[in-house]
């Protein structure tokens, strides 16, 4: 037989449709979105936004949770700003702040600005020498202070006025005293007055104005973060669990490598029930070596990412629907489809496919939340986006790691292969809106498939492959669209 009779054909999302089947579902609200993030955490909705520097830092990852999917912090900054980021959406709601922010006493107005801009936080406690309470700085407190060498002590509300909470509260108690007191902070007591944590009317209403937000043991929002696979990489991690990240991603091109295979296990030896994501992976082989190392899930996605250029440059992938068909063949392993999710249709087809969640680039980084300002270009305004082995990626991440300025982009033109691009993308506003046309499609697609859950939708699942006639005729045609 000769190679090319050998050959497969590999499929991707716009080569199939899914059949519809007999449904029982009166409303596309029964059709249920719970699903796994990997082994050991569950998301209400299969939503992933990727670990990328034009879309997950923590805003992102703060929305992300909050609706119910989970973000990936990307690790193209230092691993101590990385941790920062992850610690912001741990302490952005949660039943008790365990470490607000805090400042000692003597400071200034103008060093507790830029440290509740930094952080990210509407107050600061001020706390002794020995950790005890001595007041409480909020924004309103600095807002209207013209000079920022104002003494904190000015301004703050000092401990005997402050309402506190004892340490071992509960919510129900601690809701009362914030009503009855009509206060927004409750700074809670241990022993001997030493500050133990904070508990702030805004994460009391977040958790009923956000019922699905995915939330760890502690009731904080649940976030993951990239790491490398080199040596360093190891104490990054450290630093990463050690601002409790939910979870690791083992972020590599090839995730299918002899380096990547070794990370996962020491990751795994070296930080006992940690969750490990692995990848990137295409093929069933790939897949069960990740899972063979111990990783809770797998990135399924060999260059169908939006700003991809492996297949043009490399000639290396696997269209992206057989790619997961492929790799769901492994039962036991939680699959990420990584890349390529253009429609809301996208997302049916990789869940039936057999993945577990889809991670989304491209269709979230014109969105608000993700990092970078917006851009204003003939009267519309962009965001940027980039991959992540794009020129100037890579050059950053050069001129970074050397200590050098942005300089190093020519070093780069000379010595690099770009795998990737970079480009602008329409402004979207919030991304709960781009997020909700996708859970939207899925529930519809659910729906017609007869599915009540996403298992059943894997199992339900027949799908019929189209021709380039049947993908015209999906698309609307005949009409000039107005909207
Ligand atoms: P979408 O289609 O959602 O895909 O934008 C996002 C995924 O694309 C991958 N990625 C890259 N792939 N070169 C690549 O071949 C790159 O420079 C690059 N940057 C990101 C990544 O898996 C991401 O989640």
């Amino acid at each position: 037989m000769g190679v090319s009779e050998s050959i497969r054909r590999g499929l991707t999302f716009d080569d199939v449709l899914l059949v519809p089947k007999f449904s029982s579902i009166r409303s596309r609200k029964d059709a249920a979105t719970r699903t796994k993030f990997s082994r050991g955490i569950e998301l209400s909705i299969p939503i992933v936004s990727a670990n990328m520097d034009t879309v997950t830092e923590s805003a992102m990852a703060i929305a992300m949770a909050r609706m119910g999917g989970i973000g990936v912090i990307h690790r193209f900054m230092p691993p101590q700003e990385q941790a920062a980021e992850v610690a912001r959406v741990k302490r952005s709601e949660g039943i008790l702040i365990e470490h607000p922010i805090t400042l000692p006493e003597g400071r200034t107005v103008g060093e507790a600005r830029r440290v509740m801009e930094k952080a990210g936080v509407g107050g600061i406690v001020i706390v002794d020498r020995a950790g005890r309470l001595v007041g409480l700085v909020t924004t309103r407190d600095v807002t209207f202070e013209d000079d920022p060498r104002t003494p904190l002590s000015e301004v703050m509300t000092p401990r005997k006025e402050l309402i506190t909470a004892r340490e071992g509260v509960t919510m129900e108690e601690a809701k009362d005293l914030l009503r009855t007191n009509r206060v927004e902070k409750l700074p809670v007591l241990g022993g001997g007055q030493r500050l133990a944590g904070l508990i702030t009317a805004k994460d009391i209403v977040k958790r009923k104005q956000f019922p699905e937000a995915a939330k760890d043991g502690k009731g904080r929002l649940r976030v993951a973060a990239a790491v490398g696979v080199k040596e360093e990489d190891v104490g990054r991690a450290e630093k990463l669990l050690d601002a409790d990240a939910d979870a690791l991603v083992v972020d590599i091109a090839h995730g299918h490598s002899l380096h990547a295979v070794e990370m996962v296990r020491r990751l795994k030896k070296r930080f006992g029930d940690v969750q490990v994501v692995a990848g990137n992976v295409a093929t069933a082989e790939g897949t069960s070596d990740m899972v063979k190392a111990g990783a809770d899930a797998v990135k399924v996605g060999v260059g169908p990412g939006s700003i991809c250029i492996t297949r043009v440059v490399a000639g290396v992938g696997v269209p992206q629907l057989t790619a997961i068909l492929d790799s769901a063949r492994d039962g036991g392993a939680c699959i990420i489809a990584d890349g390529g999710i253009r429609q809301p249709g996208d997302v049916t087809k990789a869940l039936a496919a057999g993945a577990c969640s889809v991670m989304v680039g491209g269709l979230f980084a014109g969105t608000e939340e993700s990092p970078g300002p917006t851009i204003l270009k003939g009267g519309l305004r962009y965001k940027l986006t980039r991959g992540m082995a794009s020129l100037t990626a890579t050059a950053d991440r050069r001129a970074r790691e050397s200590g050098a300025a942005r300089g190093a982009l020519e070093e780069s033109v000379e010595e690099g292969v770009p795998e990737g691009v970079e480009g602008l993308i329409p402004y979207r506003g919030s991304v709960a809106e781009v997020v909700r046309q996708l859970v939207g499609g899925l529930r519809s697609g659910m729906s017609y498939c007869g599915a009540r859950s996403i298992e059943e939708l894997r199992a339900n699942a027949t799908f019929v492959r189209m021709s380039d006639a049947g993908l015209r005729e999906s698309l609307p045609h005949d009409i000039e669209r107005t909207l």
